[in-house]
């Protein structure tokens, strides 16, 4: 790391609270030399300065950091195998589920478990939390409006049932707006909510060096219930994840040992 970019993410982390290091290092750098440059700052203790005193840079600087792109029912299959058996299993004996949707992004990842719910477990009780570093994605989240594009993976009954078309956006219904509490949460430094049921964490931990991931799992083991869930992205597997409590429960779900 060189001297400028190390001050550099020392600076960030003193104003925004994000932890650069935490984050892969070449991929991160260059995402963040290519916007520099492209805003002409030579260095990266000039840019900081200027991403200090201009809002403009400074919310497209956070864009540039955290990659918001996400959709409803990511991965299709995944929240079939989520639908048929994971939830059927976590049930048994309950009525009542928490659910935390971590680094949610824009809200599509929440608002699909909130419509699959209702949709096929229409009488269990549900809590969802769903978080995110970045403020203004939680505010796009919580206007619940959508390009068609974001559906695309969605089953159509669902997409009919849950949505209005107004103009060329989709606007998610407002019995399932109100099921989903969003809310700021860094997974590097907030302290971690307890006795959830099913964590859907998807395409955040890529980003991440090993050592960040490590805590980031073993913070989320502590935050399931016993045999509760963790629902990770399609490139995201744990490769000893006994080490956190975890096992294998399907392809990219793990269960947390009961002890
Ligand atoms: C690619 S999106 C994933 C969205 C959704 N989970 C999905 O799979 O479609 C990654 C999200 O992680 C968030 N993020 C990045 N660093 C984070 C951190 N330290 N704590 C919480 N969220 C973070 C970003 O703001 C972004 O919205």
């Amino acid at each position: 790391m060189t001297d400028d970019y190390q001050l550099f993410t020392e600076k960030v982390y003193s104003k925004l609270g994000i932890d650069l290091k935490k984050y892969k290092e070449a991929q991160m750098k260059r995402r963040l030399t290519s916007l520099r440059d492209k805003r002409g700052y030579k260095d990266f203790i000039t840019y900081f300065k200027a991403i200090n005193d201009d809002l403009n840079l400074l919310h497209e600087f956070m864009d540039r950091i955290t990659i918001n792109v996400s959709e409803f029912y990511r991965n299709p299959k995944r929240w079939e195998v989520l639908k048929d058996s994971v939830i059927p299993l976590i049930i048994k004996n309950k009525q009542e589920l928490t659910i935390w949707s971590a680094a949610c992004s824009t809200g599509e990842e929440p608002y699909s478990i909130a419509m699959l719910l209702s949709e096929y477990f229409p009488k269990l009780k549900t809590t969802i939390i769903a978080t995110d570093i970045d403020e203004k994605v939680l505010e796009k989240a919580k206007q619940g409006m959508y390009s068609e594009q974001a559906l695309k993976e969605l089953p159509t009954n669902l997409k009919v049932k849950y949505f209005k078309e107004i103009g060329n956006q989709f606007v998610v219904d407002s019995a399932i707006k109100r099921k989903v509490t969003f809310k700021k949460h860094n997974l590097l430094e907030d302290k971690y909510p307890n006795d959830v049921d099913l964590i859907i964490c998807r395409n955040v931990l890529i980003y991440f060096t090993d050592n960040a991931k490590d805590t980031i799992y073993q913070n989320f083991s502590n935050a399931l219930t016993n045999n509760g869930i963790l629902f990770v992205g399609s490139t995201e597997q744990i490769f000893s994840p006994n080490k956190f409590r975890l096992a294998l429960l399907d392809t990219f779900f793990y269960q947390k040992i009961s002890q």
